[in-house]
């Protein structure tokens, strides 16, 4: 799966496991076991093997916390399992893999995916793998040919979000967030206003993250005023978030200083800490 940030990717396979999940449970669907690998928030790829060994062994993380066993461990369980030709979720029920933010799971032997992608192919091992990466030719680019032949047929780019799907992903929103209240509750944003957001955010990424953003800012804004914010808060906060200090600076920075910003960001992003030595951003 793949797609520019916000388009919904993430927020899909979600949507649609925990469909099959409530099929399941209602025996209209067969159950299965269902775990995410998210390359962001683990500490380096070979962490994912631990993952799926976890959720092989029907191994309940939220209640007895994670296994004690090294990633070389658990590759090592895991290739005993698939090659003795076992299904991969406990009872013999299917598990679902989702990988996501896959960029950050290839490593310079490309083996974790080589693996991931490998062990779905061998026959009876009921392993499906959903990956999700932000470009659609990552395959293409990075890598070898040796994991681009275990690839699934199937792939699906997913689309900017246009103007009249990110108003109904908004209204939805403000929907949910009504529910429970009194049905006389003033709607805290008024069409107009989540109309003239959508569109402004659909003629430049149409990022649904971007426009939930901008109408919770808009909110934030006419709250302390207890009114409906309309397409003119809409107005003042975009222009707020253009004219900000920060975005003022980086519109000044050159293109190297960008470019070491984002190396910056990166790291951050990777490690999950505020601070990042000089020479590891490089
Ligand atoms: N179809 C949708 N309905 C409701 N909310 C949505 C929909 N699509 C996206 N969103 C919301 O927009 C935000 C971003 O979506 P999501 O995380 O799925 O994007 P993504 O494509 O996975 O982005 P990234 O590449 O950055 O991971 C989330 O808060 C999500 O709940
Ligand atoms: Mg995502």
């Amino acid at each position: 799966i793949s797609g520019v940030p916000g388009t919904g990717k993430t927020a899909t396979v979600h949507a649609v496991v925990r469909e099959l999940k409530r099929m399941a449970e209602q025996n209209e669907a067969n159950p299965f076991t269902y775990v995410e690998i998210n390359g962001l928030r683990i500490p380096e790829p070979a962490a994912a093997y631990g993952l799926l060994w976890e959720a092989v062994c029907g191994h309940d993380v939220s209640r007895e916390g994670h296994m004690k066993i090294s990633s070389h461990q658990a590759l090592k369980s895991l290739q005993k399992h698939f090659s003795a030709g076992e299904r991969a979720g406990p009872g013999g029920h299917a598990c679902v893999v989702l990988m996501d933010e896959l960029d950050q799971l290839m490593t310079s032997k490309q083996d974790v995916v080589y693996n991931f992608f490998n062990w779905p192919t061998l026959v009876g091992s009921k392993l499906v793998v959903l990956a999700v990466a932000n470009t659609m030719d990552l395959p293409e680019r990075v890598m070898t040919g040796r994991v681009r032949s275990r690839l699934g047929m199937t792939r699906i780019n997913f689309q900017p979000y246009t103007t009249p799907q990110l108003e109904k992903i908004v209204r939805a929103r403000l929907q949910s967030a009504k529910e429970g209240l009194p049905t006389d509750t003033p709607d805290v944003m008024a069409p107009d206003g989540v109309r003239f957001a959508a569109m402004k955010v659909s003629s430049i990424s149409g990022d649904a993250r971007r426009v939930l953003d901008i109408c919770r800012r808009a909110v934030e804004l006419v709250q302390p005023r207890s009114r409906t914010a309309r397409t003119d808060d809409v107005k003042e906060v975009i222009k707020s978030m253009q004219n900000s200090p920060t975005a003022a600076y980086l519109r000044e920075l050159s293109f190297h200083e960008r470019l070491m910003l984002a190396a910056l960001l990166r790291c951050i992003k990777r490690e999950g800490v505020e601070e990042i030595k000089w020479g590891e951003s490089g």
